[in-house]
């Protein structure tokens, strides 16, 4: 309890009593007088019974009186009876002042962090009501203006190793300005070698989605900013300050660059920033032994970046393993005209509808007026808007790109070959094992997925065009279950024959089967999805549909050990769901909370890639090259118009 003004002599020699020597007697008194503190009028009896066995009195008379430091381990916290405090942050100065009744000190005690600011008492004296100081919400201001909101919540079941001492409670991040939120995981990370997964994820809330509301371009700046200070400072406490300070900013850019991988050489500026930075601490290492540590794990990424840029562009023998796509690989790609021939371009993954026409009107000789439109086998047209991007990775099966006059768009319609087959493979793939077929499938798709990156999830929720990124690994993953469902119908459909088609049928029911027994939970759901569409559900069989019961799924991928592949177009709706009921930004603040929830799901991503799939042996070892390019190239009719009218034509619906 801070006062300038002392209660009477009594209430002053009770409260430097320590706690545990007060008597009922004291104890009452004290409560009796907290009664008449207005300063506390609006705290539960509870609570001001409690208050009054840990209230301890301090009076600091005298103005300027540092409290204490920011980055300072913190003991207790403060409600101010009388008088005021400026709260002082290095590098900003005075960011608010604090009145009577106002608490501070709370968020070091609970969170176990140092102090976020340094406390300096103030000299005049202010009248101001008290807040809440049970409040379960905590607002930060700098310059009249809330710069982070933290929410009191449960801490959970951790384990400590310290007894009952472990808090109960946390502070989250609900929402802040993004520096401040930057700030914020900076000040309360773990730098004990034993980093407790907890404390990881929170970290790795804010490494994951920071592209949404401080770009790279924004970001890379401020970690530059916050490594070398605070410059001034010759006490040997300040000098600790700072050098913890730099291991964390250290370990941020660390677990920055792991989590952008390969896709950090797409960006010149955080490239150029890693390397700025690598040299800094190369410099303070110099001067500063305890950075070395760090600093080799550092060199590491920052030289493995620069192989990496070799490698690529000066050798094409890209390793036997599939590589994920780049934004700035090229791709040959046709493009139609209306009289159905075609110029074939060559462009970047990542360009956008415009520069996609340019390459076309290159190839032309002319290019007055020309739009690129988005043609479906059963002669959906779309017109794509100059900055779309991932045009190419986004067509639907046997979707084609067209360009044309604008004044021709009429006119235009699909190319024959777009309809997909007018024969079944049945009489191949009859004679394959549904097992090595799901097997190879499963090989397959673990291919695609392994090369989706975490950060293509969060392009694709927030809109790629807002972060100029493809997602072009993400695209054709998601591509390749809308195949694999289609494929099932296809084939059913072409079966003329019925007993011929029930075979198929089974044989699709095994197939799918054993993806689930491969815990390949995307292609298990494109069969499933394939068998309940219309066109095979109708052929007068009943069929369950698990595919609508996603609860029954989010439970069976909770029981589930990674390796599994996730049934993928359910994350992708969740996500959605979640960017589209929730904002952004509130009252200027990033919406952290969001931030929270999309990140989880993007973990669940993690966790199921988390162990590596490991082929069958006893599958591979046997000459399955049949199998393999059977099941990377189907061929399918991905018209649903066309399926029904050919399921009619197998079963016409009975009088
Ligand atoms: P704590 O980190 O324990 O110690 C410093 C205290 O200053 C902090 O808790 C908050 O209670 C208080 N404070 C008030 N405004 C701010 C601010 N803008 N930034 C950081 N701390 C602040």
């Amino acid at each position: 309890l801070l006062s300038q003004i002392g209660p009477d002599a009594h209430m002053r020699m009770i409260l430097r009593k320590p706690p545990g020597q007060r008597t009922v007697d004291d104890l009452e008194f004290i409560y009796e007088e907290l009664l008449h503190i207005k300063a506390l009028s609006h705290l539960s009896t509870t609570v001001k019974r409690e208050l009054a066995g840990v209230l301890i009195f301090e009076s600091h008379p005298k103005a300027g009186t540092v409290l204490f430091n920011q980055g300072e381990e913190g003991t207790s916290w403060y409600i101010i009876l009388k008088g005021s405090v400026n709260v002082v942050i290095y590098g900003k100065g005075v960011v608010c002042t604090l009145h009577e009744g106002d608490d501070f000190g709370k968020l070091a005690l609970v969170n176990d962090a140092p102090r976020a600011a340094s406390i300096v008492l103030h000299k005049e004296d202010f009248n101001r009501i008290l807040r809440d100081v049970e409040a379960n919400t905590v607002r930060l201001k700098e310059h009249d203006q809330d710069v982070l909101v933290l929410e009191k919540i449960p801490a959970g079941n951790r384990v400590s190793n310290q007894g009952n001492s472990q808090p109960q409670h946390k502070y989250i991040v609900m929402s802040g300005t993004p520096e401040k939120i930057l700030e914020h995981f900076l000040e309360t990370m773990r730098l004990e070698a034993t980093l407790n997964e907890a404390t990881d994820s929170v970290l790795n809330d804010f490494i994951m989605m920071h592209c949404v509301f401080m770009p790279n371009s924004q970001l890379c700046p401020a970690l530059m900013a916050q490594y070398p200070f605070p410059s001034q400072g010759t006490e040997q406490e300040k000098m600790d300050y700072a050098l913890n300070n730099k291991r964390r900013v250290i370990r941020l850019v660390l677990q920055w660059a792991a989590l952008y991988g390969d896709l950090l050489q797409e960006d010149e500026a955080a490239m150029a920033f890693l390397e700025e930075f690598y040299v800094s601490v190369s410099d303070d290492t110099r001067m500063i032994a305890a950075l070395k540590e760090q600093l080799p794990e550092l060199e590491k990424t920052v030289k493995q970046h620069k192989v990496l840029l070799q490698l690529f562009n000066t050798s094409d023998d890209r390793a036997q393993k599939r590589q994920p796509i780049r934004g700035s690989d090229e791709v040959l790609f046709k493009v139609y005209c209306i009289d159905q021939t075609y110029t074939t371009i060559r462009v970047p993954v990542s360009s956008s509808v415009k520069e996609v026409i340019s390459a076309v009107a290159d190839k032309l000789g002319s290019g007055e007026g020309l739009i690129i439109v988005k043609m479906s086998s059963g002669g959906e047209k779309v017109v794509l808007k100059p900055h779309d991007v991932s045009v190419f990775t986004t067509l639907s099966v046997n979707g084609r790109l067209f360009a044309c006059p604008r004044d021709q768009f009429d006119s235009l319609a699909p190319l024959p070959e777009q309809e997909g087959p007018s024969t079944g493979t049945v009489g191949t793939f009859e004679l394959m094992s549904s097992k090595d077929l799901a097997h190879q499938m499963t090989i397959y798709d673990w291919e695609l997925f392994n090369c989706v990156h975490e950060l293509e999830l969060i392009y694709h929720t927030f809109g790629r065009h807002n972060f100029k990124k493809t997602t072009a690994n993400l695209d054709l993953f998601l591509r390749r279950f809308n195949e694999i469902q289609f494929w099932v119908v296809t084939e059913i459909c072409l079966c003329s024959q019925l007993s011929k088609r029930v075979q198929l049928l089974k044989k699709y029911i095994k197939i799918a089967a054993h993806c689930k027994e491969y815990k390949n939970l995307n292609s298990f759901f494109a069969i499933i999805m394939g068998l309940s569409n219309v066109a095979v559900s109708r052929l007068s069989l009943t069929w369950e549909d698990p595919s609508r019961n996603h609860r029954a799924y989010r439970l069976t991928v909770a029981k589930l050990d990674p390796p599994i592949i996730p049934f993928m177009p359910l994350l992708i709706k969740d996500m959605t769901f979640t960017h589209e009921g929730n904002k952004t930004f509130t009252d200027n603040l990033v919406n952290f909370e969001k931030m929270r929830m999309i990140a989880n799901t993007v973990r669940t991503v993690k966790f199921c890639r988390s162990q590596s799939f490991n082929p069958d042996v006893a599958l591979t070892n046997k000459n399955h090259q049949d199998v393999r390019s059977y099941v990377r190239q189907l061929n399918v009719i991905d018209n649903q118009r066309t399926l029904s009218q050919m399921s009619h034509r197998l079963e016409p619906r009975r009088a």
